[in-house]
């Protein structure tokens, strides 16, 4: 099939769908490829690599004869006008978000998969775009609270007097904050975490953090059957807000990451608590994009109150365009087997597949995904 790689043009964005590598996986395999003009650059990828790996390379990546078209984020409307009726496209479409994009996606009988709901599955490890993701989220926001915090993470003891080691907490422990534990530890901070997932009391515990946490019986039942966090009860939350006060105040960083798929991100540094902190102190928020986990973070800015520094980013990984980009494009290389027919190569969804199932958003003119079709599609 002819593969279409897209440049991305959300702001920020440096990441790229393909690389050079899985470019020249993709030919190996007998497919052909076609890479937009500079698509790769935010990424250090450039266009004579791709060529060299056998890419075809074009103002508009050969989108409009593609059988499968390849991006990090959501198509514009122009990039989904320009793609043939009937071509496959996958991408992070963001499917909590607006679902406008997602009828134009259904309209112009594209058949999309957003790789946010790739089956968190063994077998669909390697294609987890989520966790490639999240898992680079995690070490940035840590190498980002570092720079933005005026002392050092590790106890130093000099002739001219100890610097003490930071205090790092870490809110919401699933990749990325496991992640963020992992590196504020080789850094050397004394690191603590919370989550309401049971599950991560251990894991915490194992990376060498303290756990705090409010350990009730609603804590007992907080995990879905796919692993992710329920919505706790109100009462919940303020025996827990409770507890992370007075821990919140001793603390140098905080590290939110928690969430709940498709809802609102839980609030969990609440004013006052910003307020309790000491001068100096960094909050990085990231899940600033989902409403926040601090209610006074705002999207990609800094905001100072009362000496702490509050920082959400709603796109960490494209501060590790190489590394993101590598891991998504291997994610999509490990997905193809199931969107291409063995023996004739043409695109050719494993429709009864249960990752196709699961990540598949639009079929021929409608939105089939369970959570947003019509009921009587779904
Ligand atoms: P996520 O990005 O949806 O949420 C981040 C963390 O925030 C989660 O640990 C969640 O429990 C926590 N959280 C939510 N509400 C909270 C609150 N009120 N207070 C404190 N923490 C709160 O999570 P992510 O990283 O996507 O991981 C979700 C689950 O999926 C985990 O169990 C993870 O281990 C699992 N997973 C499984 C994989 C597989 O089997 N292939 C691959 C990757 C993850």
């Amino acid at each position: 099939m002819k593969i279409a790689v897209l440049k991305e043009s959300a702001p920020g964005e440096t990441r790229v769908a393909a690389t050079p590598e899985t470019v020249k996986k993709f030919v190996g395999l007998g497919h052909s490829v076609s890479v937009q003009t500079g698509a790769g650059v935010g990424a250090s990828a450039l266009d004579d690599q791709y060529k060299a790996a056998g890419a075809d390379i074009s103002a508009d990546g050969g989108v409009s004869g593609a059988d499968l078209v390849l991006k990090v984020r959501r198509p514009t409307d122009g990039e989904i006008a320009a793609m043939r009726s009937g071509a496959g496209f996958c991408a992070l479409l963001e499917p909590y978000g607006d679902r406008g994009v997602m009828e134009v996606l259904a309209a112009k009988r594209i058949d999309a998969l957003a790789m946010e709901f790739i089956p968190r599955i063994s077998r669909a490890q390697s294609m987890d775009a989520l966790s490639s993701q999240a898992n680079l989220a995690g070490y940035r926001a840590v190498i980002e609270a570092a720079t933005l915090y005026g002392r050092a993470f590790p106890m130093m003891m000099t002739a001219a007097g100890t610097v003490a080691a930071a205090k790092v907490f870490v809110m919401g422990v699933g990749v990325a904050g496991l992640q963020a534990i992992a590196t504020a530890r080789r850094l050397g901070a004394v690191v603590s975490a919370t989550d309401v997932r049971p599950a991560t009391k251990e894991q915490v515990a194992s990376l060498g953090a303290k756990f705090v946490a409010v350990e009730d019986e609603e804590f007992k039942q907080a995990e879905t059957a796919a692993g992710y966090a329920k919505p706790m009860s109100a009462e919940y939350q303020a025996k827990q807000a409770a507890l992370v006060s007075e821990h919140i105040a001793k603390q140098d960083i905080v590290i939110t990451t928690a969430l709940i798929p498709g809802r609102a991100a839980p609030v969990l540094v609440s004013e006052a608590q910003v307020k309790s902190m000491r001068p100096g102190a960094v909050i990085v928020d990231l899940a600033v994009a989902q409403g926040g986990n601090c209610p006074l973070s705002k999207p990609d800015a800094l905001v100072e109150i009362g000496g702490v520094k509050i920082m959400g980013f709603t796109n960490l990984p494209a501060r590790l365009g190489a590394d993101a980009s590598s891991l998504y494009a291997k994610n999509l290389l490990n997905l193809l087997p199931l969107l291409a027919d063995k023996d004739t190569k043409a695109f050719a969804p494993h429709w009864d597949d249960e990752i196709i199932q699961g990540a598949m958003l639009t079929r021929g003119g409608a939105l089939v995904h369970p959570h947003f079709a019509p009921k009587s599609a779904a």
